[in-house]
């Protein structure tokens, strides 16, 4: 466990921004081991130190897992000069964590998106070799059909000539339908309803590795994974 800052760590386990962590420790009532500690700059390795703040011990969360419905014109990264991203989003304790956005959602797509700081989740997420399944609902501007849901089935050859794996496809009316892949290239469903002649007018996703996403959460809203969804998060990282 590489040392952390201690006003870092204070703050992410919920004790206030870091402006109010400083306060907290000019108040000396952070005790590092024993140990009063005033300096917002000390290091200290939160697995292997007792660490209070008042009598209350510190509890180190190393990974941090949250589900995130991106709205609309919000980019898919950590940092963007000038574009709002969905790690702006967060409220300053979860900035802390140092979270990043695992996978990418177009600008203009919305739902599901899951942020972390697990780099060895997030890889294990996105290797194409993992195939973990993602559904998107996808409003389209032509009727849809079998001879869709056929393509889709087969796979599918993109403008790059790259044949996409089969996928699944389930008209829900006219021109909307729930769309299932097991890979993720770039704009994939946008260039599969492409190659199809068809254009993508929104895209939503609702599901990522089996992770659902929580219906009550508003657009920019985000929370926690509950424990069900974290068991599918070890899961994931237990298998080979
Ligand atoms: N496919 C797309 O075309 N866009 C997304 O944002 C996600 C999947």
């Amino acid at each position: 466990m590489p040392m952390m800052r201690i006003d870092k760590l204070v703050s992410q386990s919920g004790f206030g921004s870091r402006k109010e962590v400083k306060a907290i420790l000019k108040q000396k009532v952070v005790f590092v081991d024993g140990e009063v500690v005033t300096d917002p700059q000390m290091r200290v390795n939160p697995e292997t130190s007792a660490i209070y703040v008042g009598d209350v011990l510190i509890e180190y969360e190393k990974y941090v897992y949250v589900m995130m419905n991106k709205p609309e014109g919000v980019i898919s990264a950590s940092y963007d000069e000038e574009e709002q991203t969905v790690c702006d989003l967060l409220d300053e304790k979860h900035q802390w964590h140092d979270l990043f956005p695992v996978g990418r959602l177009d600008k203009d797509t919305t739902g599901l998106i899951i942020l972390s700081n697990d780099g060895g989740f997030a890889h294990r997420a996105l290797s194409p070799k993992k195939h973990v399944e993602k559904v998107y609902i996808a409003q389209v501007d032509r009727e849809l059909g079998e001879k869709d849901v056929k393509a889709f089935e087969n796979g599918i050859t993109l403008d790059d000539g790259y044949k996409t794996m089969p996928a699944n496809l389930e008209i829900l009316s006219e021109k909307e339908a729930k769309v299932i892949i097991k890979e993720g290239k770039f704009h994939q469903v946008k260039r599969m309803f492409e190659a199809l002649g068809g254009s993508v007018l929104s895209l939503k996703r609702v599901a990522f590795a089996g992770i659902n996403l929580d219906a009550s959460l508003a657009p920019g809203q985000f929370r926690r994974l509950d424990e069900k969804e974290m068991n599918i998060i070890v899961n994931l990282l237990s298998k080979d």
